[in-house]
């Protein structure tokens, strides 16, 4: 059975809301110091307080806000800085970011790094770290940021929750080599579920759908607003990068480009070798893509969500919903070409060893509906040891018919078949995929479900990678 992604357009408001922001390219910088190139963004980018060029030291709070999602109405929700989604953390290659974190929100929290291969005590793992009390914890992450690439941060606790009213936030790592574009996009993708009935963030696991499919939004939202949100403009020419990231609970976007192409630059392990153009990009939550787009001629450029929805026939048929919407209008930028630095091709590795992971779920008489993973709902104890730098084969068979995004924590694996590298893996109903974890980064490594409510009801285990 396919997912249950029948999509109920209840908040059909134009948002008429002009960007202010610099919606232009970033100039070349002639000087030796390094500056992040702007961003068209969903928010502000934190703002680094160390003087060190190779230190970012921000100060992020979790806190109440209430928020316009651009339909008129004010819901109280839970914002990073204010922000839903939560400002932009911007480093390169090789930094060392400092994040003086504090939790003003009513629920104990931790920040995870999606992504990042840092060590497991500021992975934002609960297993680990005790997590940050309510109304008035703090906590500081600091980690080394090994490698380019788009990334996100997110809690971990009651973590279905919590990302649902706002707790959400991007992370980007530069490449000081990288060729810089005529703009820079980060676009994040999520949706909401709005209860009808009250016109506020609908109650949690309360209803069987959520329960089976996880939590499927009745509103696509686009940077924390009803989508597509404003308008957007460009130049013609102009060639951009895009980051897209999904941080809905549940939904898996369907994606397409009118109007343009989308050429994949890199995947969640970033830089791919050979980039490749496509019409369909599948974007399950948890997972980013990073895409090279290319303007033409004066006209509108649209990325679109495909949906299912009932029509009046009550057929179950397909609708693309615009997301993202630019309008590329003026005088021509200068054509160019982007000169990208050598990528080296890595080495194959050998699998040195191969283990299985199954998903199913059962129904329990005393907790009703349980996620599992190899047979057990919310196993504490590791599930496989591995040594530090092994190459391990993981068959990842979903028994059952719901789909699950797999990801792994602190380590990147090769999916056979699609160029570069991911933390996080669709595994589409009653289908079997095959992963190469690239074991190197020592710790103990949280395993799960990022349909939030499958890891909330059992679907969460850890993998330990002892130090070579
Ligand atoms: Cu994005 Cu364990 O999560
Ligand atoms: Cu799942």
């Amino acid at each position: 059975m396919s997912r249950l992604a029948v999509f109920v357009p209840l908040l059909l408001v134009a948002c008429a809301e002009p960007t202010a922001g610099p919606d232009a390219g970033a100039d070349a910088s002639t000087d030796t110091a390094w500056s992040a190139p702007a961003l068209i963004g969903p928010e502000a980018s934190l703002e680094d307080t160390n003087p060190d060029p190779d230190v970012v030291e921000v100060s992020l709070r979790a806190e109440m806000v209430e928020v316009d999602l651009g339909d008129g109405t004010t819901r109280p929700m839970l914002g990073y800085n204010g922000m839903v989604p939560g400002p932009v953390l911007q480093a390169k290659v090789g930094d060392e970011v400092i994040v003086h974190f504090e939790n003003h929100t009513w629920d104990a929290t931790t920040v995870h790094w999606h992504g990042l291969r840092i060590s497991d005590e500021m992975d934002g793992s609960p297993r680990i770290q005790e997590p940050v009390a309510a109304e008035g914890g703090t906590f500081t992450y600091r980690f080394v940021v090994p490698e380019a690439g788009t990334f996100w941060y997110h809690p971990h606790v009651r973590t279905n929750e919590q990302l649902e009213l706002g707790l959400v936030g991007t992370l980007i790592v530069h490449d000081r080599e990288e060729p810089v574009f005529d703009a820079e996009r980060m676009i994040v993708l999520d949706d909401v579920l709005i209860d009808p009935a009250t016109d506020q963030i609908a109650p949690f696991l309360r209803f069987h759908p959520e329960l089976v499919h996880g939590r499927s939004g009745n509103v696509l939202l686009t940077d924390g607003q009803v989508s597509p949100g404003p308008e957007r403009t460009a130049r013609p020419g102009q060639i951009e990068r895009w980051r897209i990231v999904n941080t809905a609970n549940a939904r898996t976007m369907s994606l397409s480009l009118s109007g343009a192409t989308m050429r994949v630059i890199a995947t969640d392990g970033g830089r791919i070798a050979e980039p490749f153009e496509t019409d369909r990009l599948e974007l399950p939550v948890g997972q980013r893509y990073e895409l090279e787009v290319r303007y033409g001629a004066a006209g509108t450029v649209a990325l679109q969500s495909h949906v299912l929805v009932v029509n009046d026939a009550g057929d179950v048929v397909e609708q693309a919903i615009p997301v993202y919407v630019v309008d590329v209008d003026g005088e021509a930028v200068e054509p160019r070409e982007l000169v990208w630095p050598e990528l080296a091709t890595p080495e194959p590795r050998a699998v040195d060893r191969e283990v299985e992971m199954s998903f199913d779920a059962i129904n329990d008489p005393a907790e009703g509906i349980l996620w599992r993973i190899n047979g057990e709902a919310h196993r504490m104890e590791p599930l496989f040891t591995f040594g530090q730098g092994e190459t391990v084969r993981i068959t990842l068979a979903n028994l059952a018919g719901q789909e699950h995004p797999f990801h792994l924590h602190g380590q990147f694996f090769e999916v056979p078949g699609r160029p570069g590298l991911y933390d996080t893996v669709l595994v589409g109903g009653s289908e079997t995929v095959e992963i190469i974890a690239h074991l190197d980064n020592p710790g103990r490594w949280m395993a799960h479900c990022h349909i939030l409510e499958h890891a909330e009801l059992g679907m969460m285990s850890e993998i330990v990678v002892d130090p070579r």
